[in-house]
């Protein structure tokens, strides 16, 4: 086994996990990826009582950050907004004596209940994930992180009718390991609209 060069963080956020198609299992999932840290914000702040030291220690031993969540109002769900506003301090993530984040990654993994259709000129949402998630790739540049696009799975309410959900937890694992393992094509990734691991080989061989 390789060596891990990378911890990754996820910090995943759903307010109704019992109705959960693939955000849940995503989690699950991840939760035995070697390297990587799970951490389910409303099981452990149910009154939003954010511990922002533990918080930010937990952020500087990790290389990645990612936010795991269903797309709520063309956002995330309000608890990871209430963690950045906490944890994101001036001092620590950015500004004078900040810069704690610099050189991480970052990046939102999420599902839509809309089809991949609906999304980008034409679509009735018009703008595509990455452009609606636009304040999360500003955070990440306030920040000094490197912005990589979102990993998306559209139409999660069909998603298991359709036989996509078990394809999408192998992806998402492939792309965790290769995180981990520092085998992921960074410099490609970004340019991209969206993360696909899959159809634009950003893994390089292990
Ligand atoms: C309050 C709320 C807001 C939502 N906003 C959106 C949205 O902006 N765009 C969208 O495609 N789906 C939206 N949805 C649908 C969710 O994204 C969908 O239910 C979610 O992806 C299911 O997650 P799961 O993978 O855990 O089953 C919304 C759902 C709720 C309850």
């Amino acid at each position: 086994m390789a060596p891990l060069r990378n911890k990754v963080l996820i910090l995943f956020a759903h307010p109704s996990p019992r109705r959960s198609q693939v955000v849940v299992p995503m989690a699950r999932v991840a939760e035995w990826v070697p390297g990587v840290t799970l951490v389910d914000l409303y099981a452990d702040y149910p009154n939003l009582d954010i511990d922002v030291d533990a918080e930010q220690a937990r952020l500087r031993e990790h290389g990645t950050l990612i936010f795991l969540h269903p797309m709520y109002w063309y956002s995330t769900p309000a608890m990871l907004k209430e963690w950045q506003d906490l944890v994101l301090e001036h001092g620590f993530a950015y500004g004078e004596g900040g810069g704690a984040l610099a050189g991480k990654t970052f990046f939102s993994a999420c599902t839509t209940g809309a089809g991949g259709d609906a999304f980008g000129p034409g679509g009735y949402n018009n703008f595509t994930v990455r452009q609606l998630l636009v304040p999360l790739e500003q955070m990440a540049a306030l920040c000094g992180m490197r912005y990589l696009p979102p990993f998306v799975l559209h139409g999660s309410r069909t998603a298991r009718a359709r036989g996509v959900v078990e394809a999408h937890l192998e992806v998402w694992e492939d792309l965790l390991e290769a995180l981990v393992h520092d085998r992921l094509d960074l410099e490609l990734a970004q340019q991209a609209d969206r993360l696909d691991p899959a159809r634009r080989r950003l893994i390089a061989e292990g």
